[in-house]
């Protein structure tokens, strides 16, 4: 298997702004990259905890970061559910990472469905034993409408229709099981109406979505957002790596709101929300990975960063 290779790494650690002894929560421990160096930074005794609702990330971050010993504390879960270990944190929480999407070894494990080229399976959950629907189950007994408001909102797949209508027409005959199956009938219906061949799998968009809905990533974001600024210390970093357009919004807009005295309707006299500005923006345009860093990590590619700081 090859390594996932942590995206945009040195933008990350100057983003973080860390100093020894910090505690840090990555919020998506992946194969602990990010957090091997992050780990050095804050050494001798900063504290890393760690969340990954895989755990056979939790696993390879385990191998990768055994020699900083009880200085990690690895957490099985969903990042959402930060309150709830809130408490048993008796030290501040210096910075937080928030690095989204799937790393490389999800993608390169053939059972999972997450690749195009996926022939064993096509279940797309990070936390496997989660008794939610899975991709497979999405995509052979969802009405057609739902098929489509999938594809079109977590997506924006012009051809949604389209797909959705050879998906129905395949899966009378025979229930489709593997991620390659599915790639084949998607890029079957791309070649029928474009003629070009892009760069970019015809799969992608529908894949995209179909993950971000099997594991309901954008109400992961919008229910950590407000929690993780809670929880930072004042002066605190707050990076978030983001691969989706859809996804950087939801990021951007809630950056802004909360960097606002007060969120009253314009058309209000006076301000009647009381909101206070919780963080202030350090980076005002979008950080994105350099040409030499896509050229060794093409993975990077669509990587957008922020960097806010609580106020
Ligand atoms: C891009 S990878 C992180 C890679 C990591 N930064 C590194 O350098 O190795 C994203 C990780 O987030 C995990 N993940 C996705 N959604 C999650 C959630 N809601 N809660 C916890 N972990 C999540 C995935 O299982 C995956 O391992």
């Amino acid at each position: 298997m090859k390594p996932h290779i942590p995206a945009l790494l040195n933008e990350v650690i100057e983003g973080l702004n860390l100093k020894s002894n910090q505690n840090v929560i990555d919020a998506t421990l992946g194969g602990g990259g990010h957090s091997e160096v992050i780990l050095e930074k804050i050494a001798p005794n900063g504290r890393i905890i760690g969340f990954d609702l895989d755990s056979s990330a939790i696993e390879i971050a385990k191998k990768r970061l055994e020699k900083f010993g009880n200085r990690v504390i690895y957490i099985n879960d969903n990042y959402q559910n930060l309150k709830k270990y809130e408490s048993q944190f008796d030290f501040g929480i210096n910075a937080i990472l928030l690095d989204l999407g799937l790393s490389l070894y999800q993608l390169q494990d053939k059972s999972r469905g997450f690749s195009f080229l996926d022939e064993s399976g096509l279940d797309m959950k990070y936390n496997k034993d989660q008794t939610s629907p899975d991709a497979k189950y999405v995509i052979n007994s969802y009405k057609e409408e739902d098929l489509i408001k999938i594809f079109n909102d977590f997506g924006e797949e012009k051809l949604a229709k389209q797909i959705t209508r050879e998906i129905i027409n395949t899966r009378k005959v025979k229930e489709i099981k593997t991620g390659l199956e599915l790639s084949e009938i998607i890029t079957r219906i791309y070649r029928r109406f474009y003629k070009k061949h892009s760069r970019t799998n015809p799969a992608t968009k529908v894949f995209q979505a179909l993950r971000i809905y099997v594991n309901r990533e954008f109400e992961n974001i919008e229910n950590f957002l407000p929690d993780a600024i809670k929880v930072l210390e004042p002066g605190g970093r707050f990076v978030v790596i983001s691969y989706h357009s859809l996804e950087d919004r939801i990021i951007k807009n809630y950056f802004r709101t909360e960097t606002r005295d007060c969120i009253c309707p314009l058309e209000l006299p006076e301000c009647r929300c009381n909101h206070k500005a919780s963080i202030k923006i350090i980076n005002k345009s979008i950080i994105i990975p350099t040409k030499e860093e896509i050229d060794v990590n093409p993975a990077s590619e669509s990587a957008k960063m922020r960097i806010v700081e609580k106020i």
